[in-house]
């Protein structure tokens, strides 16, 4: 029997990404290189008010296009009992319009045509009357007396508040700013973006009217859940809907939502009995699909004089838009804002939090981000900052003398969380050598001198994500866990089906690492399939930072399920007891002979051909994983930034991002997804924004409106890591697909900030537009004189 010396290339390795072969040379196969026989094409029309009742919907003259099929309105979904449908936060959200419109952008009704050109040109043709009602694109004015009630159908809805929610301990926190020595808050906005992928949302609906089976493509960040909620929704049998992601070019949590138009073309499919594509265009996916952020935020923290931070105190309004469709866990109703209290040893924490309806497209989904997270980072690391101005203290120093110390881990937070490891310490000392923040401290006051305007922004951030265990954590009541199913083919080489589904983080590969390391089989050997609800176990999807706490961990559990057996069937094979065997990778070997080895492909032929009398054959098996807790990735972040004052332009001089997140499985891919974070957090520290004008128009429904970093305006960036495992995964891996996104816009905006401190300027909401800082210099220097 042979024995396998190449090195395997498991945890550790950047292997090259699997997927890249079918990326690179265009063969990925995406939603709208779907095409089915008899296939028709849907087009939707948008209300182009943000409030109006709708007094009636014409669709003669759409119908009576050459190549029309159907023109669906609400009337018609209503008379289906599909006019509404749940969203992911338990609330209803119409499907196409029936009373009234809430949203600019909103589903009206929609054309299905042989032709997506023909359709496009009939829903011209549709003449909707509507009555203009007023607007609301604020929480302020959602409150405010005499406010137009966008939820008016509900009937237990008196005003457009959603919910208020709390954590933490009020008296303790009250206590705590009772003897403080020093209070510093904070007043901000952390504007709607947009995760804004390159590829928009889809679908292509098969409805077999012979068989009612239901095949959706869609573009879907969660396509088990999805299922779900369509069994549920249109009454079909489970078994017999099946959705496929194909390849997603990008999600960013933008593909997490159920969207109408889903369920049209769906609808569509059933009523006419042919398959039917809706293909969203940019302008759609910018105004009508989930947005991120949106919170207007007041944070307090309670310090002593020598810098100890005593408590913390935040309220919040959440602008959820007409529908409220965030995507997270039920028990908390603004996702994991509560992780507010971050890196510190904050021995009291007080979070309010109200929602509200607004006139403005429903959201709030995971932008890279874990549940809300982001904006909390953003909060608490303004806030320090501006402690540490108070205080005349070094903010590096401020953030040393609260971090929570490396032997207090597991920590409990003030709001209840139970950080699993963390040495915030080495991270910010690494950040600080790499930056050279002594030598730049000085420099800073050399170009002070000379009147240059040059500043340093630090932010230490903790994620918190894996959600998560079962006892918490549930979208819609399905318990957050995740799955995977391992089978081992007779000459040594394995599929991997797994419950999450890649949109670019490459877990065709790192999943098949995870296999590698624990059972030694090569990436290469190991097929990961995965979005096809029909051939991967469930899971709710992949979204948050979520897959290695969840799948991967699910993966190493399987594989070492499995590497049970492969080690009773080495013994036979080797005719030793099973306890003689050992597992020197990639080997099986008798212990104290290791001459004598066996391979995992030699077990695997075994399995199928000559294994043990009243055992059973083959060599597979699946594990659903109950993660013990969330994990939480930390690290910190530090730039250095010069303003021009005359134009307010700023510009990054160094950026150095040090990440912690645990074991790394793919070095490269990980360093990739830190990248990406990295300039998804400068594009929102820098340029994206959606807003709305007086009467609810989106101001943001273009890329000409809505700005993303290009290659030519994103900073280098300078990574370095540290490596502290999670003590309750199985590989002590966490995830890292959202920390940079979490992390870094706070520090570019303590940079910016940092450098107009001179000046007195302590506050300006992002993003920092050029325009922003020239005005906030302006007004200091208006104010000064
Ligand atoms: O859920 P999502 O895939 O977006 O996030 P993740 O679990 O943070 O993983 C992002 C990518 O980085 C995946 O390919 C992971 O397997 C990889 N990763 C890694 O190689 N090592 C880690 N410690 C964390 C993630």
């Amino acid at each position: 029997m042979a024995t396998e010396t190449d090195e395997i290339r498991g945890i550790g390795h950047s292997v090259r990404r699997k997927e890249d072969d079918r990326f690179i040379r265009g063969r990925g196969t995406y939603i709208d290189d779907i095409h089915l026989p008899r296939m028709l094409h849907m087009a939707i029309l948008r209300s182009p008010f943000a409030h109006a009742k709708i007094n009636s919907v014409d669709t003669a003259a759409a119908a009576a296009v050459p190549g029309v099929v159907a023109v669906v309105t609400g009337e018609l979904m209503a008379q289906h009992n599909l006019a509404w449908m749940p969203t992911m936060s338990g609330d209803t959200q119409a499907v196409l319009a029936t009373d009234k419109v809430r949203f600019q952008g909103q589903e009206v009704a929609a054309v299905v045509a042989e032709d997506p050109y023909v359709a496009k040109d009939a829903v011209e043709k549709i003449d909707v009357d509507y009555e203009p009602l007023g607007v609301v694109v604020s929480p302020a004015q959602a409150m405010a007396d005499g406010a137009p009630l966008i939820r008016d159908e509900k009937e237990d809805q008196k005003d457009n508040r959603i919910y208020h929610w709390e954590s933490g301990n009020k008296d303790d926190t009250d206590r705590a700013f009772a003897d403080a020595d020093v209070v510093v808050s904070l007043d901000t906005h952390y504007p709607r973006s947009h995760p804004a992928p390159l590829e928009t949302c889809g679908c292509v609906a098969d409805v077999d009217p012979a068989t009612g089976q239901a095949t959706i493509y869609m573009t879907s960040q969660a396509p088990h859940a999805i299922r779900t909620v369509f069994a549920l929704v249109a009454g079909l049998p489970e078994e017999n809907i099946r959705i496929v992601s194909p390849d997603i070019g990008g999600g960013f949590g933008n593909k997490v939502p159920v969207y109408p138009g889903y369920v049209v073309a769906t609808a569509a499919s059933l009523l006419l009995g042919r398959p039917v594509k809706w293909i969203e265009d940019r302008s759609e996916n910018l105004i009508s699909t989930g947005f991120a952020r949106d919170f207007h935020m007041h944070g307090e923290m309670a310090l002593r004089s020598d810098g100890t931070m005593l408590g913390l105190r935040t309220t919040l309004d959440a602008d959820e838009g007409a529908f409220h469709a965030d995507a997270q866990p039920s028990k908390f109703k603004v996702g994991l804002f509560h992780i507010v209290t971050g890196s510190y040893d904050l021995p009291a924490a007080h979070v309010t939090a109200d929602g509200y309806y607004t006139n403005k497209a429903p959201g709030g989904v995971a932008y890279r981000c874990s549940f809300r997270v982001t904006e909390a980072s953003y909060l608490i690391e303004r806030l320090v900052q501006n402690a540490a101005y108070e205080l005349q203290m070094d903010p590096a120093d401020i953030r040393k003398k609260n971090f929570i110390p490396k032997d207090k881990f597991p920590y409990e937070s003030a709001t209840g969380f139970v950080y699993d490891s963390g040495d915030y310490h080495a991270a910010m000392e690494m950040a600080l050598e790499k930056i050279g923040y002594d030598e730049l401290r000085k420099e800073q006051q050399q170009q002070r001198a000379d009147g240059k305007l040059w500043g340093i922004g630090l932010a230490s951030f903790t994620e918190v994500v894996g959600a998560g265990p079962h006892k918490d954590y549930d979208i819609l009541g399905l318990k957050m866990n995740d799955g995977a199913e391992l089978r081992i083919h007779p000459t040594g080489k394995a599929i991997l089906k797994i419950s999450s589904k890649t949109q670019g983080q490459g877990h065709e590969t790192t999943f098949a690492q995870i296999v590698a390391e624990e059972l030694g089989i090569q990436p290469e050997d190991v097929k990961v399939q995965h979005g096809d609800t029909d051939n991967t176990p469930y899971g709710l999807g992949t979204y948050a930072s979520r897959s290695t706490p969840t799948v991967g961990a699910a993966t190493a559990m399987v594989s070492r399920r499995i590497g049970e057996k492969a080690r009773k069937i080495a013994a036979h094979l080797l005719e030793v007891d099973e306890a003689d065997i050992e597992f020197t990778r990639p080997n099986f070997t008798v212990k104290g002979a290791p001459e004598k080895a066996v391979t995992i492909q030699d077990v695997a032929f075994a399995a199928y051909t000559n294994f043990p009398d009243g055992m059973e054959a083959g060599l597979e098996g699946s594990y659903y994983y109950d993660p013990p807790n969330l994990t939480f990735p930390f690290g910190t972040y530090a730039v250095a930034v010069e303003v021009d004052p005359e134009t307010g332009v700023w510009e990054v001089k160094r950026m150095v991002a040090v990440d912690d997140c645990g074991v790394r499985i793919n070095p490269m891919i990980v360093e990739g997804q830190i990248h990406g974070g990295l300039t998804e957090g400068y594009g929102i520290a820098a340029m994206e924004q959606i807003t709305f004008d007086d009467d609810g128009n989106c101001i943001g429904s273009n890329f000409v409106d809505y700005l993303l970093p290009t290659a030519w305006e994103t900073p280098r960036f300078e990574l370095g890591e540290t490596v502290t495992p999670s003590p309750h995964h199985p590989i002590g891996a966490k995830g890292v697909g959202e920390s940079a996104t979490v992390g870094s816009p706070a520090a570019y905006v303590n940079a910016v900030i940092d450098a107009l401190q001179p000046l007195g300027v302590t506050n300006i909401d992002m993003p920092l537009t050029s325009a922003k800082v020239w005005e906030a210099i302006q007004e200091a220097r208006a104010g000064a004189s």
